[in-house]
């Protein structure tokens, strides 16, 4: 379900933190003033606005049906520019947080005759919320859930515990040749009914959607959604202008600088929320020109249209675009 963005963030206590596995906790949030927290679809993320002024999303992991709490699983990423360090680090059980109000980009498609779920490390959490749902369903589903080893593999112990454990097979990357996801294998038979669903780092999702585009899947039964990004602006980049066809203003973009940030200098504020392409928020008509797509929120073919963009991190093929602002 898609919330208003304008809804105004959500107090909630940190009520319990976990450690789930190696470099992952787990985060419990009760509402503070009023017990019930607005209803969520699995697949849905909530914006979490961090002490230290960065926003970050997190899948809700806990069963859809629930309105008492808001679990969300995060991963200490090495490679952190500061949101998840500071969950892992700064943030404590009785902390007070805000967070805005479900947002869902990942929607399971509960008419679907069969489900496959992939998780690859963190991205088990919405995945996890997804069984859930298609097991109190009834509804036909496998899930395979990829680790690089057993001690990295979160929410194991409430898998196990579940309804569906036997729906869900274990891959670990040190494990044995069996133990390895062979991805060939599960995606050679795209039958007619099911819908696959994949969750993880980048080049895990990459290869599930490679193989499964090679095997014959239609687009429209695939769906995805990352969890961290590739850096914005890369090494070789160069300037570009956006003209602004609504102002009449022409505002340059800087090799190392984002489309976000020439703007909001000039400005010309453009709402954003992930700043990496991921969520949405930013998108922005295109009237002219062609942008260098570099986002994963627009799909391929959205992308191909060239009629919008992420500001955020997405940048120009051509010399200039012209934007509906
Ligand atoms: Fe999230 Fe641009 S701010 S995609």
């Amino acid at each position: 379900m898609n919330t208003s963005m304008n809804t105004p963030p959500l107090a909630v206590r940190v009520q319990r933190k976990r450690l789930e596995a190696l470099d992952i906790c787990s985060f419990e949030l009760v509402g503070i003033d009023a017990p019930v927290l607005p209803a969520f679809a699995a697949g849905s993320h909530i914006d979490v606005f961090l002490p230290n002024g960065l926003t970050r999303q997190y899948s809700l992991c806990n069963p859809a049906e629930e309105r008492h709490r808001y679990v969300i699983g995060v991963l200490k990423d090495p490679a952190s520019r500061g949101g998840s360090r500071a969950m892992h680090e700064t943030v404590h059980e009785g902390d007070v947080l805000r967070v805005g109000p479900p947002r869902n980009q990942f929607a399971l498609h509960e008419q679907a005759t069969r489900s496959l779920l992939l998780a690859g490390g963190i991205g088990i959490t919405p995945i996890l919320c997804m069984a859930e749902r298609l097991s109190r369903l009834d509804a036909d589903f496998e899930m395979h859930y990829s680790a690089r080893s057993r001690e990295r593999m979160a929410f194991d112990g409430r898998i196990a515990q579940s309804g569906f454990a036997d729906r869900v097979h274990r891959h670990f990357d040190d494990g044995a040749p069996a133990e390895k996801l062979d991805l060939p294998a599960l995606l050679s038979d795209p039958d007619a009914g099911t819908h696959l669903y994949v969750c993880g780092p980048k080049g895990f999702i990459d290869a599930v959607l490679r193989t499964a585009r090679e095997a014959g899947w239609p687009e429209a039964r695939l769906h995805h959604e990352f969890f961290a990004a590739e850096p914005t602006t890369l090494a070789g980049d160069t300037a570009f202008e956006l003209r602004l066809a609504r102002s009449k203003r022409w505002i340059m973009v800087a090799p190392d600088q984002t489309a976000t940030a020439a703007l909001a200098a000039a400005g010309v504020p453009v709402p954003t929320s992930c700043e990496q392409g991921i969520c949405g928020t930013c998108v922005t008509p295109v009237l002219q020109g062609t942008p260098d797509h570099r986002d994963q929120f627009l799909t391929a073919a959205e992308q191909a249209h060239n009629d919008r963009f992420t500001p955020c991190c997405s940048r120009a093929k051509s010399a200039f675009l012209v934007l509906d602002l």
